[in-house]
């Protein structure tokens, strides 16, 4: 069974990352196989070797990569993500390297033929988004790629937002749900998000104390956990995406699409120009 380690509770990043990293690849809804062979489909087409994931989240990216043989580095700012990657990797031997870090400011001696920025990972604002994309161009061979994804403007679906969104999953005999309420403000959409996890079985043993039958519950008693996450992520325009781009020194090579259960993923493929 999942445990939930103590230990993570007192960490002030958001909970999906640190209290929920367990939980964290049944929550993001997708088709991790698919999204993985269309990655490997564009890494194997550009003989790229070499691979950068920035903002690995659980690693399972850099791990795939890695079995197949690449040198594939997982980067992220989340030490739990990260343990939780490097003890998959052992596990499985797949020699997959991970790294707690900065994706503005991490530096290698050694260009990458690749680096990765999935499941909408990238920044929001204007400044960071420059400073993300200008990091990644340092970190990458002349004619290198970048690979990162995100959701159109145009495909903003307004009758969702501001309503309760109602998810649950189940998993090795724990219990997950999931409420979200989406706002959107300039094209950043803001989710505010509360998780109740239910641990195992309740074991419902002995009658109940008829003078203790309405006394309060403490929360979070390890049978129930409670969480409150929130995250932002923004919509672009594909004119959007080029600008930005070329203002960091890459061209749009290429743009696919694939569907997640709701809405569809935009995968731009950025290429480094080759410097004078
Ligand atoms: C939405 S998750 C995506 C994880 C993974 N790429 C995936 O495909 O599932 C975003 C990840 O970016 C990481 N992250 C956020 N800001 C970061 C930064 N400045 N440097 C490195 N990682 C960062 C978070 O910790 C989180 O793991």
């Amino acid at each position: 069974m999942i445990s939930l380690n103590p230990a993570r509770k007192r960490n002030t990043q958001r909970p999906l990352y640190n209290e929920l990293t367990d939980y964290y690849e049944i929550i993001e809804e997708r088709d991790w196989k698919r999204e993985f062979n269309l990655i490997n489909s564009i890494i194997q087409r550009n003989n790229c070797s070499r691979i950068i994931d920035l903002g690995c989240g659980s690693g399972y990216h850099v791990n795939e990569f890695a079995k197949k043989g690449l040198s594939a580095l997982g980067l992220d700012i989340s030490r739990n993500l990260i343990s939780f990657a490097r003890a998959r990797a052992k596990a499985q031997k797949s020699g997959a390297d991970y790294v707690v870090g900065n994706y503005y400011h991490f530096k290698s001696v050694r260009k990458f033929d690749a680096a990765l920025c999935l499941n909408w990972s990238i920044p929001v604002k204007n400044q960071e988004i420059k400073k993300f994309l200008d990091n990644s161009n340092r970190l990458i061979r002349n004619g290198g790629l970048l690979i990162f994804d995100y959701e159109r403007k145009s495909e903003i679906v307004h009758s969702d937002l501001n309503h309760m969104i109602i998810q649950q999953w189940e998993t090795k005999g724990q219990k997950i749900a999931r409420i979200s309420v989406g706002d959107l403000k300039s094209s950043i959409l803001r989710s505010q998000d509360v998780y109740v996890v239910f641990n195992g079985r309740a074991s419902f043993k002995n009658s109940p104390v008829e003078s203790r039958r309405y006394e309060r519950v403490s929360e979070n008693d390890g049978s129930i956990q409670t969480y409150i996450d929130h995250s932002f992520v923004r919509f672009f325009s594909r004119p959007e995406i080029r600008e930005m781009a070329f203002r960091s020194k890459f061209k749009v090579k290429e743009i696919r699409r694939l569907p997640r259960t709701k809405y569809t993923r935009e995968y731009v493929i950025l290429e480094k120009f080759a410097e004078a």
